[in-house]
């Protein structure tokens, strides 16, 4: 596991798209998994700036999503504000900013009639695609990857979810305290990729920032392997593992 450690958040996501915009030049065709919140929206926007001032091209590129809120969809009538699903976040972040395909951008379907079905259909569509060339990813308040709340086994694959209080707490301040969302409203279940699901991935690139997350990403990357801390399996990821820090969030690293 490659461990970088830069400045600042700016910082963080120029390199962390640049990684990605590597990988999209020597292969388009290429398979990507996105990750939603905070973290990678800088990332987002630079790789929508390579597109348009450098031609970068996605036009053959496919990209599967992480999670997604079990309950809520995409509805572009509302003002991105109000619509807090992960669908709406990538097509404002990202899609809508790039030229890739929206038949080829996946993002687990938050209104499935039957979630575990479309859970075993998503897993085949990644398989279909050939796996996951580079994942995204970043680490939740509570150690999450994903939406895989601590105690996932490391052998879960793509499933329903229900989510800790710490996380529907976090996604409060974050997202839907502004959208004027109560507490007692907000999904407590979601549909994510498991965690073998990711460690399948061919390349992770785990990115952190600021200082509320120095503590749970020192226990990720120096305490046990550990179903209690589920970033934790980056330890034991097989691929090519790249973790990308701002200086805040690697203020608890004793090895660094
Ligand atoms: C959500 C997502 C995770 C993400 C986490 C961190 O819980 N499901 O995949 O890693 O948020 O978000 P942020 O970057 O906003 O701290």
């Amino acid at each position: 596991m490659k461990i970088i450690i830069k400045d600042n958040y700016q910082q963080l996501s120029k390199l962390a798209a640049s990684i990605i915009a590597d990988l999209v030049r020597e292969k388009p065709n290429c398979v990507l998994g996105f990750a939603t919140g905070a973290t990678p929206i800088g990332t987002y926007h630079e790789l929508a700036r390579l597109h348009k001032e450098e031609g970068l091209d996605f036009s053959k590129v496919t990209s599967f999503n992480l999670d997604e809120y079990l309950g809520i969809t995409m509805d572009l009538k509302l003002p991105y504000e109000l619509d807090q699903s992960y669908a709406r976040f990538m097509y404002e972040e990202l899609f809508k900013r790039i030229n890739i395909k929206p038949e080829n951008t996946h993002v687990p379907f938050g209104l499935a009639q039957n979630p575990e079905e479309f859970c075993i259909e998503y897993e085949k569509m990644i398989k279909d695609a050939g796996g996951i060339d580079l994942q995204v990813l970043g680490i939740g308040g509570d150690g999450h990857w994903a939406f895989n709340e601590p105690g996932s086994s490391f052998d879960s694959r793509t499933r329903v979810e229900y989510l800790t209080q710490k996380t529907v707490d976090d996604n409060y301040e974050a997202f839907y305290k502004k959208a004027g969302v109560s507490k007692e409203d907000m999904p407590r279940k979601a549909l994510t990729m498991g965690i073998a699901t990711i460690l399948e991935s061919r390349r992770a690139l785990m990115l952190v920032s600021g200082s509320s997350k120095a503590d749970i990403i020192a226990k990720a990357l120096e305490g046990p392997v550990t179903t209690d801390v589920t970033a934790s399996a980056i330890q034991i990821y097989k691929g090519d593992a790249t973790v990308i820090l701002d200086k805040a969030a690697a203020s608890k690293l004793k090895n660094f």
